[in-house]
This record gives structure tokens, C-alpha cells and sequence, in this order.
């Protein structure tokens, strides 16, 4: 059984004020018995990895360019992110595949980038819901699940989240039977392709709260959460964290 994962993505939130919630969090979770990753916006890493050193809390990054180093202003690379201290990143979330038009063959290339960097990716997937009501959400999701991940993809160095772009920052959540399914199809094209693919972490996303944690962290496949809303406040995520130790973290 991999160890469980408590991702939290605070997107375009969060200055120097907000690294209080870290500092709580890590002393909340001092032996935490499940991985607790934080990605912070990009100006805050350094700082939280420096106030995270020798606790249990892991520091990520939301997104990374493809190319190592070069002429692309404003963006920022993976060994430069790794320097400043994420061990992991998130890539192809919702948000940078609408908002930056990121494609599957984009994901993958940052993918590559982020392993050569040393870092763990963590892979979104996820369909609309007018995907989903024209009966093609596993179409979608394993789409993007074979296009974005990379043939040297390891349950090391990859982890996968599905986020139903519905459920995100709406307060809908998936039903239960909803996540088992998709998480049960990302298993089977995972064990498929990779000779490690049934310990390939595979995280829920979407409205996961402190209320609705412990269902969802039972159905099988799911071995944590990529928390949005739900992981900016230390009282918020912390029992998420909870409910993960408790399904068996
Ligand atoms: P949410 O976001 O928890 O606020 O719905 C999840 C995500 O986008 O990763």
C-alpha cells in the first residue's frame, strides 16, 4: 500500500501572512502518519521551505515550464522550482488547461521536465460537465491520462489526481460511486502500462472539505486528496489530514 497523500493547492493565493498556516499545520502534524504536501504560490516556496525544514510538511509547486532555462520571461523552470525547495509539482491542472490552453502533449512535456528535476509530478485529470453529461468522462480522463503521463513514469515520481473540472471551488462534490468508478478506470490503465501502476498514488480533487473527507478517503483507489479552498486555513485542512491518517495513511 503506497503512503497516502494530503495535497493542498492554493492557487493564486496566499503572501507572507499566509505562511502561519504552514508553520500550524506542520505543528499539528509532527508525525503524520500520510505524506502533507503544500503547494503555496511561487513567491512563497522559498520561504516555506525553509520554515518547513525537519518537520513532516512537504512544499510543491503549481505548475513549471517544459525547458530547463531560456528566453521565457515570467515563467519559471523546474530545476529553478527545485532549488528554491518543491520536491513535487502540480501539472495540467483544470485552471492551466483552460485558463493557458495546456494541452495533454504540453503536460507531458513538463511532466519529463519535472523528473529530470528530480521532482514528483502530480498529473491532473478531469472532465467538464458537459463531458460528463454526454456520457464521455472516462473517454476524457484516460485520454488525458495517457497523453499527459510519460513512459518512465514511476509510482516514485508520478502521482495521479482526478478533479472533475465540476466539482472545483463549486462545493459539488462527486458521488461516491462517481470516484470509484473513475478512480477504478485510472487503476486499471495505470496497472496496464506500468509494472508499478497499482502503487501509483491516485488523489480525488474537487470540493473536498473536513465534512466530506472520511467517505470519500474510503473508496477504493483513493489514496488522498488534492485540496484547493479547503487547504488555505491550517483548522480547515487539518482534519483533512485527519481523516486520511484515519482511512490508513
Ligand atoms: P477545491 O479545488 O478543493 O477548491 O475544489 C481543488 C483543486 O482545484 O485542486
Amino acid at each position: 500500500m503506497p503512503v497516502k497523500l494530503a495535497a493542498g493547492n492554493w492557487k493564486m493565493n496566499g503572501t507572507g501572512d499566509s505562511l502561519v498556516q504552514i508553520e500550524e499545520l506542520a505543528a499539528l502534524h509532527r508525525t503524520a502518519t500520510c505524506d502533507v504536501l503544500i503547494c503555496p504560490p511561487a513567491t512563497l516556496i522559498a520561504r516555506a521551505a525553509i520554515l518547513t525544514e525537519g518537520t513532516d510538511i512537504l512544499i510543491g509547486a503549481q505548475d513549471c515550464h517544459a525547458a530547463a532555462s531560456g528566453a521565457h520571461t515570467g515563467d519559471l523552470s523546474a530545476p529553478m522550482l527545485a532549488d528554491a525547495g518543491a520536491a513535487h509539482v502540480i501539472l495540467g491542472h483544470s485552471e492551466r488547461r483552460a485558463d493557458h490552453g495546456e494541452t495533454s502533449e504540453d503536460v507531458h512535456a513538463k511532466v519529463l521536465a519535472a523528473h529530470e528535476a528530480g521532482m514528483t509530478a502530480i498529473i491532473c485529470v478531469g472532465e467538464t460537465l458537459e463531458e460528463r453529461e454526454a456520457g464521455r468522462t472516462l473517454d476524457v480522463v484516460l485520454g488525458q491520462l495517457a497523453g499527459s503521463t510519460p513512459e518512465a513514469a514511476t509510482a516514485g515520481n508520478t502521482v495521479i489526481a482526478y478533479e472533475p473540472v465540476w466539482a472545483i471551488g463549486t462545493g459539488k462534490v462527486a458521488t461516491l460511486d462517481q470516484i470509484a468508478d473513475v478512480h477504478g478506470a485510472i487503476r486499471a490503465a495505470l496497472k496496464d502500462r506500468f509494472a508499478d501502476g497499482d502503487a501509483m498514488r491516485i488523489l480525488y480533487g474537487g470540493s473536498v472539505k473536513p465534512g466530506n473527507a472520511a467517505e470519500i478517503f474510503a473508496v477504493d483507489n483513493v489514496d488522498g486528496a488534492l485540496v484547493g479552498g479547503a487547504s488555505l486555513k491550517s483548522a480547515d485542512f487539518s482534519p483533512i489530514v485527519a481523516a486520511l491518517e484515519a482511512a490508513g495513511g
